[in-house]
């Protein structure tokens, strides 16, 4: 199938043949007329271009821009022209931006809008998290929060009532033409089984998840992604399992599910999860993805690995299952045959020693430096088990093996402490690049270790980079 349905502020829209390298955003504009969407960075950054996106796991702001067509099939998608009610009455958030002149040039506009408007249906009132991908370079935050605190004392307008109202009915997708000699993959399979199975017989076949990686390849790159195999139909992996010690969560989890799921069990990694990109990437972007491009700078990996998380491939029937990092070969090179897929990661239950640090240059919405995690089991005054992982010291993710070493069995003292800090110097060789220099990331590499050392005695230390101490 090629086809997809779904509706555009309330109509029913069919294309029989969807492109998977056209975006949301260029669609809207350049066949719709829907100007209101707006074009700023073209991949992910400003926001200017969110738009709601709903189904029935419910209503999600998204970036147009690298919104890939297949990714919308059987959604219901709104955008700013479809916000105002029948009458053309103005949605609460609009009216109180005005009231509260949160616009000057507009630009960014629309995007705010349709961010706070998506939190205002769901009641989510994190106005710094909300708006963290929407870049407003002339008005200022101010009066855009006050517009975002008016707007709750309003409930959401009828005609975005009930929750049901956006939910895409079902659409006839029409007959898709047959593929030429029936070579391509299905666009979308819609269970792990069909996956297998198509990716077996396509192993060349691109899987596109969130697509926050691969709709930059499109829109920056303009690379041609095809053949894709889409996998947002692909629902039984896209579940979190608990079981006995463990937690199973399948590769099509999104990270802010994956925040809000994990905030109990795991906290330091759901609060370095709050930092991991927007909201609108983080409602996109799948843990699979995180850990299948094999980036140096993921931020999942290292708090991953640190936890003794283990991955699982499959291919076709055939499953294995390995310890994350045994998965990052080299730079740009993972272990996965072809044909195999990142099914599911394993993870304990609980790691309550783990400590997760993400060095960037903006607090919100920026890719690490580095990001160092910390899992030391301490008892009896000792160090019973080190396991620790840095991203963006190396051309992968990778443990800190010489500076476990040093910890593995010493004393739980600030001499050790030190000492190990001077064994991340053998672990890691540093690239310095536009983020940060060489010596920049392990001079900060081998300080974390000291404030874990801190925070995990409790220690005053400073909770937050925005905290500043007198
Ligand atoms: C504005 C912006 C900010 C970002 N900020 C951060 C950040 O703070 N931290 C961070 O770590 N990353 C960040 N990223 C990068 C990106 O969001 C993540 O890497 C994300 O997790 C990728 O997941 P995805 O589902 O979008 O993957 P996709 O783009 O769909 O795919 C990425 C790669 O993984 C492959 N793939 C996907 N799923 C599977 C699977 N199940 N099996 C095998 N291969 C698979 C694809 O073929 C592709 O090669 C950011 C990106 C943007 C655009
Ligand atoms: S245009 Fe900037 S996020 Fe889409
Ligand atoms: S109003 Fe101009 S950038 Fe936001």
């Amino acid at each position: 199938m090629s086809g997809i349905a779904f509706t555009l502020n309330g109509a029913p829209v069919q294309l029989q043949q969807a492109d998977p390298g056209r975006t949301l955003l260029e669609f809207l504009r350049e066949t719709r007329g829907l100007n209101g969407t707006k074009e700023g960075c073209n991949e992910g950054d400003c926001g200017a271009c969110t738009v709601l996106v709903s189904d029935e796991t419910g209503h999600r702001a998204l970036n147009a821009c690298i919104l890939l067509m297949p990714q919308l099939d059987g959604k219901s998608l709104t955008t700013i022209e479809g916000l105002k009610g029948p009458g053309g009455q103005l949605h609460p958030v609009q009216s109180e931006m005005i009231a509260c002149h949160g616009s000057q040039c507009g630009f960014c506009t629309p995007g705010i809008v349709m961010s706070l408007a998506t939190a205002h249906l769901n009641g989510d009132a994190r106005d710094d998290q909300v708006l963290a991908g929407n870049l407003c370079r002339c008005t200022g935050y101010a009066p855009i929060i006050r517009a975002a605190e008016a707007a709750r004392k309003e409930p959401p307008p009828a005609w975005l009532k009930p929750e049901t109202a956006l939910i895409c009915p079902p659409i006839s997708r029409g007959e898709a033409p047959a593929a030429p000699g029936g070579s391509a993959p299905p666009l979308r399979p819609s269970s792990k089984a069909e996956l297998a199975e198509a990716l077996l017989a396509h192993p060349q076949a691109r899987l596109v998840a969130g697509a926050t990686d691969i709709g930059l390849w499109v829109t920056k790159q303009l690379r041609d992604i095809s053949p894709a195999i889409f996998l947002n139909g692909v629902s039984d992996m896209a579940g979190i399992e608990r079981e006995g010690d463990q937690i199973r969560i399948g590769a099509m989890v999104t990270f802010e599910q994956l925040r809000a799921a994990l905030r109990a069990e795991h906290p330091a990694f759901a609060a370095l999860l709050d930092r991991f990109a927007s909201l609108q990437i983080r409602n996109a972007a799948t843990i699979g993805g995180n850990i299948a491009n094999g980036s140096p700078i993921g931020d999942s990996p290292p708090a991953l690995i640190a936890m003794g998380a283990r991955l699982t491939l499959r291919r076709g029937a055939a499953r294995r299952e390995i310890a994350l990092e045994a998965f990052f070969l080299d730079y740009g090179r993972q272990d996965r045959q072809p044909g195999e897929f990142v099914e599911f990661i394993t993870l304990p239950a609980r790691a309550p020693d783990l400590r997760c640090y993400k060095i960037s240059k903006r607090f919100d919405q920026d890719i690490s430096a580095l990001c160092g995690c910390f899992n030391l089991r301490r008892a009896g005054g000792r160090i019973t088990e080190a396991r620790i992982a840095f991203g963006g010291m190396a051309g992968t993710p990778k443990r800190a093996s010489a500076c476990e070493a040093a910890l593995s069995g010493a004393e739980w003292n600030e001499a050790t402490i030190r000492r190990a800090m001077q064994a991340i110097a053998d672990d890691y060789q540093p690239l310095s690049d536009m983020r940060a220099s060489a010596g920049y990331r392990l001079q900060v590499a081998q300080n974390l270790l000291l404030r874990a050392f801190h925070d995990l005695n409790g220690d005053q230390t400073i909770a937050s980079i925005r905290e500043v101490q007198a």
